[in-house]
């Protein structure tokens, strides 16, 4: 363990170095509270609920509804984490940035290396996913669909996913010619999917049967924590609002905002989507169905139509997704690259359009790679684990922040201090246990190359050890207190 490791940037000087690339181009304070909101939605809602809820159902049957809970309360807690860390340090680095100033540089560069799980596989996850859906548009539309070799990966028995790739680079095509029209975007996309998920509902609900809800949880406890496992990705996105820090008006009032009003709304949501779809058809009709949600649509309404309007609706919800994901990933690499601990590419902001171009190019290319060629199922786990392990940090962020600055303005205070982190890290270990051995070791193994990368790169070029130590470096406590 070197000391190099355990630097810790200062909250102050991360807001006061935000904005600004080394020549001085700054992101545009452009984003509202409503932008922001459908942005978080724009993040949130997408394949978990159009592909995964059917997996989710074939873990939990009925108790579907719990597991959603569950991975909400898992949530609910982070989020009030993320909502005081994200109105304490409102800087694009999200999570990453938290770590670096509560917990040091080695914990923050893994955090940011579990962010490419978290945004960048996730990114290429999404994107095959909306190739799925979109194949089941064309079906509904002309009868006709990409054949498998082109749209499907080499283990789904395909050679290459093409509207996976192609949705990527039309992201990165949106994303750098400024946030403000991709915000817009996102917002229209937002209140779309908002709605075709209400839709889904009141069609699905004049079926619902009593009966289709028992036995409610054949498979017990383990079938409804493996569910809340696979639920949880269908949440995963709602602390992309905080890597928008930077071009956010008011963003220690519009952040922690933003988050708490995401989660809620996508809570109800799902809860009502899941109630809806295994109430309309058993729970084993659903469960493992390609496009669920279109397929029980078809039954309840006895016609193709409604089916592809929901797959309509599908198709624009993942690819908003896809938009507002990979946006967060070029923040945070940026946040990354400002600190030294990868190349200086990621963090050169275009004076043309305001949006960090190259890196934004080299995103897209190097995640539509995993996009075209790795089936879904692998990439989700992985998703869900690195995620779960970054949200446990940063509830210890709230913890430790509380006590290094306990003066640091916080717009938002997490409720019933330390109870709400405490049980913030306790649900994500859960679901983390939820994810079943062979995602351990998977995960376990690219933290160690994390590791790694951090000793042969990041160390060396950190600019950290540029800085003034009162300006921005600060001693890291030897030991990380929960109290405060
Ligand atoms: N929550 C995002 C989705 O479901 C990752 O697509």
């Amino acid at each position: 363990m070197s000391a190099s490791g355990l630097r810790i940037k200062s909250p102050d000087l991360l807001v006061a170095e935000s904005g600004t690339d080394l020549e001085g181009h700054g992101l545009k304070r452009t984003m509202g509270l409503f932008q922001l909101v459908c942005f978080g939605v724009g993040a949130i809602v997408g394949t978990g609920i159009f592909v995964g809820l059917s997996d989710t159902v074939a873990e939990a049957g009925p108790a579907v509804i719990v597991s959603f809970v569950l991975a909400a309360v898992t949530c609910v807690f982070t989020a009030f984490s993320f909502a005081e860390l994200g109105g304490a340090i409102p800087v694009s680095g999200s999570s990453y940035s938290y770590a670096y100033a509560t917990l040091g540089e080695r914990t923050a560069f893994l955090v940011g290396w579990c962010l490419l799980l978290e945004y960048g596989v996730s990114v290429s996850a999404v994107s095959v996913g909306w190739g799925q859906y979109l194949n089941e548009l064309l079906d509904s539309l002309v009868g006709w669909q990409l054949p498998t070799a082109l749209s499907a990966p080499p283990g789904d028995g395909g050679i290459v996913n093409v509207p996976a790739v192609v949705v990527m680079l039309l992201a990165a095509t949106l994303l750098v010619r400024g946030i403000r029209e991709s915000a817009r975007a996102t917002a229209a996309m937002a209140v779309l999917k908002i709605g075709v998920l209400i839709l889904f509902c009141a069609i699905a609900f004049t079926a619902f049967e009593n009966g289709n809800l028992s036995p409610f949880a054949a498979q017990g406890v383990a079938g409804v924590t493996s569910g809340a496992s696979v639920a949880f990705f269908s949440y995963i996105g709602f602390d992309a609002v905080t890597t928008a820090g930077e071009e956010v008006k008011n963003p220690r009032r519009n952040v922690p905002a933003a988050i708490l009003i995401c989660i809620g709304v996508v809570t109800v949501l799902y809860c009502l989507v899941a109630l809806a779809a295994v109430g309309a058809l058993s729970a084993d009709d659903v469960a493992d169905q390609p496009a669920a949600l279109s397929l029980i649509v078809d039954r309840v309404t006895g016609s193709a139509l409604g089916g592809g309007i929901i797959a309509f609706g599908a198709v624009v919800a993942i690819a908003s997704v896809v938009l507002a994901v990979m946006y967060g990933q070029t923040r945070i690499l940026m946040s990354m690259s400002r600190d030294g601990l990868i190349p200086r590419v990621f963090e050169r902001i275009s004076p043309k359009t305001s949006t960090p171009v190259r890196g934004t190019w080299i995103v897209a290319v190097v995640f539509a790679v995993p996009a075209a060629v790795v089936p879904l199922d692998v990439v989700m786990n992985l998703t869900t684990i690195g995620t779960l392990a970054v949200m446990a940090v940063v509830n210890v962020c709230v913890l430790v922040l509380r006590r290094t600055r306990p003066a640091l303005p916080r717009r938002f205070r997490v409720p019933i201090f330390p109870v709400s982190p405490l049980l913030g890290i306790a649900f994500c270990l859960y679901l983390i246990y939820g994810t079943g051995p062979a995602t351990w070791l998977q995960f376990a193994v690219f933290l160690a190359v994390g590791a790694v990368v951090y000793a042969l790169y990041g160390r060396r070029h950190s600019r950290l050890g540029d800085v003034a130590p009162e300006a921005g470096a600060d001693v890291a406590p030897k030991s990380v207190g929960g109290g405060g």
